[in-house]
């Protein structure tokens, strides 16, 4: 955002280079950079912008103090600003504004896509996705009308996903890509995580209980040694792990917390909404 006409160039030749391909170009950016952070300057930006020919806009809604924070800091200290991603929706009728930042959860989501009249052309939903990924499960029924949430339990998720990853690992071991012992391990571990968050909005005990899981089998010998062929445990570490959860849960609706009351309550504890935003009605 400190060189404007840079990006518009970029933008320009990118739109170029996708015509008659059917592949849209968008531009993602945030409310400013630094010292240009004024809302003046970020209509003209996106008013440059759309002279490029760029109709859709992904909107990081808070600024970037480059130099100055890191990377996460950026994604977490400047404050956001949804009234502004709102305020350029309704100064550029004829463009599309996709919000973003914390958004943490369908209902959110849902809320902003219906304030102002449904002025907002989507909203993206980030880290969330990644780290707590089954308040998004119903998505696809609650934003996008679909009849049924395509996958009806997280058990099923993870079977799925342990699929994939087992075939994954396979091939990239077989392939040498993923060398055997420190190799194998890492190519596992980063193949765990996402089936650690997947129990996330219940509790750290799921994310725990599976990588302690993983150490002991690799610890018992469960990793074959350097140059034998590479063992697949994570699907065996998940499943321990989930039945663990499952034990857990049930235990707790046998308490009288409620299993599915008590998930339902822990979802909405994952989903913050953001009632410092002041939204337009
Ligand atoms: C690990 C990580 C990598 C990211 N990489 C990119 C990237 O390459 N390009 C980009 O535009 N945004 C990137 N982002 C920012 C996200 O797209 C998003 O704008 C930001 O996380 C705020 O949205 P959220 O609060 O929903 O996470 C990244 C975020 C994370 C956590």
């Amino acid at each position: 955002m400190k060189t404007p006409e840079l990006v518009h160039d970029i933008a320009k030749e990118a739109i170029r280079a996708c015509e008659g391909l059917g592949v849209p170009v968008s531009v993602k950016h945030r409310l400013g950079v630094d010292d240009h952070d004024s809302w003046e300057e970020l209509v003209s930006f996106v008013r440059l912008l759309a002279n490029a020919g760029v109709t859709h806009f992904t909107v990081h809604a808070r600024k970037a103090l480059l130099g100055v924070l890191s990377a996460e800091g950026n994604r977490t200290i400047p404050p956001l600003r949804y009234d502004w991603v709102f305020a350029l929706a309704a100064a550029f009728p004829e463009l599309s504004f996709e919000l973003n930042g914390g958004v943490s959860c369908t209902r959110e989501a849902l809320r902003l896509l219906a304030a102002d009249d449904g002025r907002l052309g989507g909203v993206m939903v980030g880290r969330a996705a990644y780290k707590t990924p089954w308040v998004l499960a119903d998505a696809d029924r609650a934003v996008f009308g679909r009849p049924a949430a395509p996958s009806a339990s997280r058990a099923e998720v993870l079977e799925r996903y342990l699929e994939y990853a087992a075939g994954t690992f396979s091939e990239r071991t077989r392939s040498g890509r993923a060398p055997p012992g420190r190799g194998a391990e890492e190519l596992e571990d980063a193949l765990a995580a996402p089936v650690s968050f997947l129990f996330e909005d219940q509790g750290p005990e799921f994310r725990e209980a599976l990588l302690q899981g993983l150490a002991e089998l690799r610890g018992s010998g469960g990793r074959a040694p350097r140059g034998g062929p590479p063992q697949f445990l994570l699907r065996r570490a998940a499943l321990a792990a989930a039945a663990a959860e499952a034990a857990a849960a049930s235990t707790r609706e046998g308490a009288g917390q409620g299993g599915g009351a008590a998930e339902r309550a822990r979802g909405s504890a994952v989903c913050r909404d953001s009632e410092s935003q002041r939204l337009p009605r």
